[in-house]
């Protein structure tokens, strides 16, 4: 909580307020869409969250990203959290390893036992993630809901539909415009990678053979003290995503652009063309704008593609479709 309070009231209104307005416009779900079937949802979401995130802070980094993974694949669907089953051995999940699986599991259990079958697992993803930039930014944004639970989920998607770290600026704006996100979307999003961990495997080739020049050099010659020349079947060790301040989600990230102390092609692409570039600086500049931004952002991707009315289910366990 003292993290909050460094915000003054007027700036969290403002962003609250803010964040209402640039969204409004892309209305399609309603705010509030449990208030009476299960008026504890928020609630009962955010303390567990808080809770799970107090006792082990990469928790909120984790969320955040299993956030973005379920919405830019087949919509916010909670298509992600399918485990392999005989009917489906290859879903999302069995493509790129995520972590937080077992926080949803816990978050989901807490509201099925308040509100049994009446809250989405994709709803729960959307909520869980805006109280983990709460716990770990210190702001707060308004989150629609009615999102509905797919059941379709394969492995191959993803593939397909998740921008890979050694995109360049080119392919990265393709891969959020596909998802009716823009520009100002894709710089303000990447402020995630203020918080959480990496595997070395995702920015070695700007290590070896040589440092990328476009990487701040001490900052390679730290990372290759933890992230040696990859060797086959060697174990893959984990950075923070940001050297300073690793576990707060704020406009750091863009202030380690700024100085090339960022670990992924793609992270430093955003540098590359001149209006990227310059939401960059404008967000390592201004705080109170990025997170703005950010929440509207977020808010955005939370509406992509999503499943309602009588589409899909609400499922039981967030693993696994209601039999
Ligand atoms: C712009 C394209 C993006 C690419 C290419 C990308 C790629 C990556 C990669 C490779 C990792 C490290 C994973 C690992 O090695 O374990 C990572 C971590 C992370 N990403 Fe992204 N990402 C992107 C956008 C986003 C967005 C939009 C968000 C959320 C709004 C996000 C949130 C995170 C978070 C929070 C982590 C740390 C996860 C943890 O510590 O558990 N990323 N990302
Ligand atoms: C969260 O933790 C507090 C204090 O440990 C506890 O009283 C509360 O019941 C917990 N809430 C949930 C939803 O787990
Ligand atoms: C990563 O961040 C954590 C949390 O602040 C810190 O304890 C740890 O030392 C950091 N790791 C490195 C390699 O800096
Ligand atoms: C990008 O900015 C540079 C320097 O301000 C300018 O010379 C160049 O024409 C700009 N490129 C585009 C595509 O706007
Ligand atoms: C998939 O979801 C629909 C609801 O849209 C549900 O009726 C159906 O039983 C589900 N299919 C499977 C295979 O579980
Ligand atoms: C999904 O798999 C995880 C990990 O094996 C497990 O903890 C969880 O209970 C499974 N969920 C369902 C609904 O089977």
């Amino acid at each position: 909580m003292d993290k909050m309070v460094k915000l003054t009231c007027v700036q969290l209104l403002m962003v609250a307020f803010q964040a209402t307005l640039i969204t409004m416009s892309s209305a399609e779900l309603p705010y509030d869409f449990y208030s009476s079937s299960c008026p504890k949802a928020e609630e009962t979401i955010k303390n567990v969250v808080y809770n799970l995130t107090d006792a082990n802070p990469s928790i909120a980094a984790a969320l955040i990203r299993l956030h973005f993974h379920d919405c830019f694949v087949m919509g916010c669907d909670a298509s992600i959290l399918l485990n392999s089953s005989n009917a489906n051995p290859q879903p999302e999940k069995s493509a790129i390893p995520l972590a937080g699986y077992e926080a949803v599991d816990k978050i989901k259990a807490a509201v099925e036992a308040v509100c049994p079958l009446t809250v989405s697992c994709a709803d729960v993803l959307a909520f869980a993630a805006r109280d983990s930039v709460s716990k770990s930014a210190g702001f707060s944004y308004h989150v629609r809901s009615g999102r509905r639970d797919g059941n379709v989920s394969k492995a191959s998607s993803v593939f397909t539909n998740m921008p890979s770290p050694f995109f360049g600026i080119e392919d990265l704006v393709g891969s959020f415009t596909r998802k009716g996100l823009n520009v100002d979307d894709l710089v303000a999003l990447s402020g995630a990678h203020s918080i959480g961990v990496a595997h070395c495997s995702g920015f070695t080739n700007r290590l070896y053979p040589e440092v990328d020049p476009t990487m701040d050099a001490a900052y390679a010659t730290d990372l290759k003290k933890t992230c040696p020349a990859p060797v086959s079947g060697a174990p893959d060790p984990v950075v923070n995503n940001s050297a300073v301040a690793p576990t707060m989600l704020s406009n750091q990230f863009f202030k380690n652009a700024v100085a090339r102390r960022v670990l992924f092609t793609s992270d430093a692409a955003l540098l590359t063309r001149n209006d990227t570039a310059a939401k960059v600086q404008e967000n390592a500049g201004d705080s109170l704008l990025w997170k703005v931004r950010f929440a509207a952002s977020m808010v955005k991707m939370g509406n992509i593609e999503v499943l309602t009315g009588t589409n899909g289910q609400v499922r039981k366990f967030c693993g696994a479709i209601n039999s």
